[in-house]
């Protein structure tokens, strides 16, 4: 009796070490998920930043989508993002830096997320990680509302890295990209 209690404290032991916490690490631009796996997306990290402009169709102050399903000409936003890290070298217009800079049409500065504020969670349903950037910018001189970002990286083993592409920013001033890379495949 006093082996099978022992075997089965060992047995919960070792299912709790299996089931681990996934763990999201900034500074070494890593996430763990739950079944062990860990992603390293720190190759993608830069000094400076991923540059890039995106045209989109501004539907009112509040949501930006990409350029389908809408009428009206479509404005360009510019923008500067980095993984893990703040872009270094900003465009003037930003007074501080942040991990996504968005330069708007009307050439103001937005900081769509702090470094401080991030996390890594696995993507829903397929292989990969996205990266959460929380606590931007105020927005619409809003004290409670902040922009924010996720940028999902979505696996694909023929390339080291295509993209980012901006796809929208939806409810609560959050922007979603995506950027295609082997380093978030299994
Ligand atoms: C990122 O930039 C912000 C705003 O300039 C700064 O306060 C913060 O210390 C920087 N953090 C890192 C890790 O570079
Ligand atoms: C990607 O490539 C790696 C190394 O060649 C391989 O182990 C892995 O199974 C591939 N993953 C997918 C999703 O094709």
């Amino acid at each position: 009796m006093a082996t099978l209690t022992g075997l089965t404290v060992l047995v919960a032991l070792l299912g709790c070490a299996l089931s681990a916490m996934p763990i999201s690490d900034i500074t070494r631009c890593q996430y763990t998920g739950a079944d062990g796996h860990m992603y390293d997306l720190s190759p993608l990290r830069m000094k400076g930043s991923h540059y890039f402009s995106a045209p989109a169709y501004e539907i009112d102050s509040y949501n930006i989508y990409s350029p389908k399903g809408s009428e009206s000409d479509p404005l360009m936003y510019q923008y500067y993002l980095n993984v893990c890290d703040n872009v270094t070298k900003g465009p003037d217009a930003c007074k501080e830096t942040a991990p996504i800079l968005r330069i708007n049409p009307d050439k103001t500065c937005t900081a769509l997320g702090n470094i401080n504020a991030a996390i890594f969670d696995a993507n829903p349903g397929a292989d990969g990680v996205y990266l959460s950037y929380y606590h931007g910018d105020p927005s619409g001189g809003s004290r409670v509302f902040h922009y924010q970002s996720s940028v999902f990286f979505v696996c694909d083993n023929s390339t080291e890295m295509t993209g980012p592409t901006f796809e929208h920013q939806s409810n609560c001033f959050h922007s979603h990209f995506r950027i295609l890379t082997k380093h978030a495949c299994k």
